[in-house]
């Protein structure tokens, strides 16, 4: 296996074919504290480091989008406990994280229901947001309180609005004008969707936008992935023919 700054060297090599938009769906901080007889919640403060090397590599590489599936809607139902240790770690963190995140250049950005997150929670997340708001490097996603058939629901929902109040005709609703609604307006779908801890499903993540996206299942833990798996993601991202339902002659 060829070491890792080559692999960096053999990604740059093909600019091209860089992903411009990387999903991640960050899965098993909890089995990996299990695994060291620890409870969950240190298992996702071993995450947010995890988070920090990907965030570092992705820059490295010219990644421009880097979504990170955080919090879904479904993982309310967790137990309270674990629940408000993940929105402390949220706040904490961002917190922490502001100034490195202005000295990467990296522009912060959230997608998901944020108006249904504690008020505390809000202020952190939009403070850093509007604060990391002219930085030209990185746009780092972070999906919370996030769930794709809501976000779908939410498009719906914006359209019969304008559709009402007279804005949008019916025979103007197409694929490019339903993105507009969604909470990803403004980005480009995911190239790439990572997921880690070896399950093989979306767990209601982008399901509108990854209809072409090309999947990557590691059965490394979050808390153990770093820089060389993403870039080993990247590598193999690069071999794959993305035919988006043409056939290999057609692609140019
Ligand atoms: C992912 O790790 C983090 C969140 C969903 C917030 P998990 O907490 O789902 O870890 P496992 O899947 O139980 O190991
Ligand atoms: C998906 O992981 C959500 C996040 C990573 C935030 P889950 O651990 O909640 O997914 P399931 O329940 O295993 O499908
Ligand atoms: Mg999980």
């Amino acid at each position: 296996m060829p070491g890792i700054e080559n692999i960096k060297k053999r990604i740059l090599k093909h600019p091209a074919r860089i992903p411009s938009h990387i999903a991640i769906i960050m899965d098993g901080n909890g089995r990996w504290a299990e695994l060291r007889n620890k409870p969950r919640t240190f298992g996702h403060e071993a995450g947010v480091k995890a988070v920090k090397k990907v965030v570092e590599a992705a820059s490295e590489i010219g990644i421009k989008y880097l979504t990170l599936y955080t919090f879904s809607i479904e993982n309310w139902k967790r137990p309270q406990s674990e629940v408000s240790a993940l929105m402390s770690l949220l706040s904490r963190t961002t917190r922490q994280e502001l100034k490195d995140l202005n000295k990467n250049n990296v522009k912060l950005r959230t997608i998901g229901r944020i108006h249904s997150l504690p008020t505390s929670k809000q202020k952190v997340l939009n403070n850093a947001v509007e604060k990391t708001r002219n930085n030209t490097g990185l746009i780092l996603t972070l999906a919370l309180n996030y769930g794709g058939r809501t976000e779908i629901l939410d498009a719906v929902k914006g359209i019969a609005n304008s559709v009402r109040s007279g804005f949008v005709e019916l025979q103007d609703i197409n694929e490019e004008l339903f993105s507009e609604f969604l909470y990803t307006v403004d980005m480009p779908d995911p190239d790439l969707l990572i997921r880690t801890s070896g399950e093989f499903r979306i767990s209601n993540f982008l399901l509108w936008q990854t209809s072409y996206t090309e999947l990557s299942i590691v059965d490394t833990l979050w808390p153990d992935f770093g820089r060389e798996d993403l870039f080993k993601a990247v590598l193999d991202f690069q071999k794959r023919e993305r035919r988006f339902g043409k056939i290999s002659s057609e692609i140019g």
